[in-house]
């Protein structure tokens, strides 16, 4: 577990918005790395439930070992919750957008946003596809908006995609580049395209493995082995659609297939019918997996 409790961080306050799953793990890693965290979402039972995430998260850390009591306490320490987006923002130097990928609640809350932060505050938003050009248009100063799209589950995975669109400024880039090793993560500077370079890829990877199950080729758990087995990924794809959620895959892919006007990311029918059945994966029990 990263741990700079007494070390500076580059943001030393930092608000998260939306306390779903990835709002939760990018407020425990920023607390983790010493900084002061608010996380902030519309309704009291909301930001509760995203502090229960990080508590249990801690907890198992501790039970495994990895995270001692003492850290466990002082990350819990440094993060406190809002449901008011003005009073969570106003001190922040970096605010980080994890609400759900609809582009249009994105760009509101970056609009709304730009007359409420600090002058030098970096804007930030989670989003694993959609134009950053469009999630940011309109924001005074793109040159402090970026994006940061972590991966789940955050406080366990090493990567940081960082996107930079064309407006984002070299000073921006450098201070968010500078955050993410403290968080201890390994950033990596991808371009605004649809996709960047991890979704376009990982998404790919798992409309074909789903075809692959439609198509009758070999069962979900086969499949998942070929790629485990064969090709040393830790989970397979198939799997990881349950994790990540097939409805969250299955918006991605329609937003790419449009943008990418290619028809690898054309969804199959097998998704579209297990989404509309209520079988997203793991948070709903039922996905290729029994959870
Ligand atoms: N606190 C601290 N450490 C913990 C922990 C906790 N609560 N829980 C587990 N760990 C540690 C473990 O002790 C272990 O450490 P060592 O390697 O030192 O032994 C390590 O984390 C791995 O944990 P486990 O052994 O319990 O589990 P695992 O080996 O099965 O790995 C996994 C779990 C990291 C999730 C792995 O299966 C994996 O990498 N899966 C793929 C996940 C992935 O691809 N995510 C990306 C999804 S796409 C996305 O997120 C983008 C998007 O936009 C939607």
């Amino acid at each position: 577990m990263t741990d700079n409790q007494s070390a500076a961080v580059s943001f030393p306050d930092v608000a998260v918005l939306g306390a779903g799953t990835m709002g939760a793990g990018i407020a425990q890693v920023c607390a983790q790395a010493g900084a002061k965290v608010v996380l902030q979402d519309i309704r009291d039972d909301l930001v509760d439930k995203g502090l229960g995430r990080i508590r249990d998260f801690l907890q198992k850390g501790v039970d495994k070992g990895k995270v001692s009591a003492e850290q466990r306490d002082a990350t819990l320490a440094r993060v406190s919750v809002a449901t008011d987006r003005a009073v969570a923002c106003r001190e922040a130097d970096l605010v980080i957008e994890a609400v759900p990928e609809i582009l249009e609640l994105k760009n509101g809350l970056f609009r709304e946003l730009a007359g409420v932060v600090t002058e030098d505050c970096v804007l930030a938003s989670n989003t694993s596809s959609l134009s950053l050009a469009k999630v940011f248009d309109g924001v005074a100063a793109p040159e402090r908006c970026i994006g940061m799209h972590f991966f789940n589950p955050v406080p366990l995975m090493k990567l940081l995609e960082l996107v930079r669109t064309a407006q984002t400024s070299a000073a921006t880039i450098e201070r968010v580049t500078a955050f993410s090793r403290q968080l201890g993560k390994e950033p990596i500077l991808v371009v605004d395209s649809p996709g960047f370079a991890s979704s376009r890829l990982g998404v790919c990877l798992g409309l074909e493995a789903i075809r692959m199950v439609e198509a009758g080729v070999a069962s979900a758990e086969d499949i998942d082995k070929a790629m485990v087995l064969g090709y040393g990924h830790p989970m397979g794809p198939l799997k990881l659609t349950d994790l990540v959620g097939l409805d969250v895959r299955l918006a991605i892919a329609d937003y790419l297939r449009k943008e990418l006007d290619h028809p690898g990311f054309e969804a199959p029918a097998l998704m579209r019918r297990m989404v509309a059945e209520g079988k997203l994966g793991k948070k709903s029990g039922q996905g290729f997996y029994a959870w």
